[in-house]
């Protein structure tokens, strides 16, 4: 049986094989600085410019409109300061619109701003994790700048109604920012379509390089760039380009693209069976996010009466990787914020484990998966103080 499973994958991915391949020539022969005018620089340009159309195609956008940066913070963050920064009026502030469920690296720069005299809106989510079109109609104020709604989040998988919520802002002079790190790769996106204006995305969940990502940009949208430098990137991000992620970025996604709709049925499927074989095998077990569309790879569980990182750990031992859906903060074990919106309570929301699937799993791991967790749940359940046994 097996005796190491990796089911974290919206932690991060492993490098495909092909990918590595892609990215090798441009560490050695190929090394040239893309804003060199010789032919190594030029050669290092080309390969820059097709990883950018590759990205483009893959999204439904024109090259012009991919900066490369990176990672999906750097990308969350240029986006929600370049539009900020872009927009900013003399002595005074604007208003941003975010979710409640968002990751940290959109959080985060929305809280700097309101520190900085900016109001900021939390939409809240339903008991799925929902964002509601009519919450935002009813958030949106003339001095809005700013709507950064999450397409796919990372905890429970739960897709946001994208092309509404882009729809009300659109009726606005606001700007539309989707951190669509988990999403892309994993569901068909087309920026058109959903009616975005900004988009983030991270090559490491979709089995490319780390510390590269992209940062979809609207033409016409006005962005201030973050990081200063040279004219890299449409002057929208100093700093010479690291070529070898780029080239690996753009080939992972196009092999992602390209086995997206046999993967997709592949993973839902297993994962559904993850998820019937817990709640068959195990009593008092809650599915977060099912009531909504999810990604197809993703399962978040609460599981009554014991710690999710007591659970991390014993699956860890069995050569079971997965992750729970609680930080440890500085020393105290907060529940999740978005399980915390979706109204589990903390009881409920402490016990929550996020099994996600990938292109290395396979079917007889998820009996082995099953078994595991079955094991570790009645023990643990047995030495619970919370749990009427
Ligand atoms: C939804 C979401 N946004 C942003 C990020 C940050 O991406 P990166 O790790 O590439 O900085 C992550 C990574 O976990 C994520 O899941």
């Amino acid at each position: 049986m097996a005796e190491q499973v990796y089911m974290d994958h919206s932690a991060t991915t492993p490098v495909r094989e092909e990918v590595v391949e892609a990215m090798m020539p441009y560490f050695s022969e190929l090394f040239g600085n893309a804003s060199s005018v010789h032919h190594f620089g030029q050669k290092a340009k080309m390969a820059l410019e097709d990883s950018r159309e590759t990205v483009a195609t893959s999204l439904g956008a024109a090259p012009g409109e991919i900066i490369f940066t990176g990672g999906g913070t750097e990308s969350d963050n240029l986006a929600i300061k370049g539009v900020l920064q872009a927009q900013k009026r003399k002595n005074s502030g604007g208003h941003i619109i975010t979710s409640a469920i968002e990751h940290q690296a959109v959080l985060r720069p929305c809280q700097w701003y309101e520190k900085q005299g900016y109001d900021l809106t939390y939409l809240p989510v339903d008991g799925n994790g929902l964002v509601s079109p009519s919450d935002l109609e009813s958030a949106l104020r003339d001095e809005t700048i700013l709507v950064s709604i999450m397409l796919a989040n990372n905890e429970v998988g739960v897709l946001q109604p994208l092309r509404e919520l882009a729809g009300v802002v659109a009726k606005t002079g606001a700007v539309f920012h989707t951190d669509a790190v988990q999403a892309v790769g994993k569901i068909p996106i087309d920026v058109d379509e959903l009616g975005i204006d900004l988009l983030s995305l991270a090559a490491h969940k979709f089995y490319g390089p780390k510390g590269v990502g992209a940062l979809y940009r609207r033409s016409g949208v006005r962005i201030e760039p973050v990081q200063l430098g040279g004219h890299h990137e449409n002057r929208l991000r100093g700093g010479t380009e690291d070529i070898a992620s780029i080239v690996g970025l753009a080939r992972a996604l196009e092999l992602a693209v390209g086995s997206m709709e046999e993967e997709r049925k592949r993973l839902s499927a297993m994962r559904d069976r993850l998820e019937e074989g817990i709640l068959e095998r195990i009593g008092d077990v809650l599915v977060n996010a099912s009531g909504a569309p999810r990604l197809p790879h993703l399962l978040n569980v609460s599981i009554e009466g014991i710690e999710g990182e007591s659970m991390l750990l014993l699956m860890d031992s069995k050569g079971i990787a997965i992750s729970t859906g609680s930080a440890c903060t500085s020393g105290t074990l907060e529940p999740s914020h978005v399980l915390t919106a979706m109204g589990v309570p903390p009881e409920k929301a402490h016990g929550s484990l996020r099994f996600s699937l990938g292109l290395v799993n396979r079917e007889n791991e998820i009996d082995y998966v099953l078994d595991c967790l079955c094991e570790v749940v009645t023990k643990l359940r047995k030495m619970s103080p919370t749990y009427p046994v």
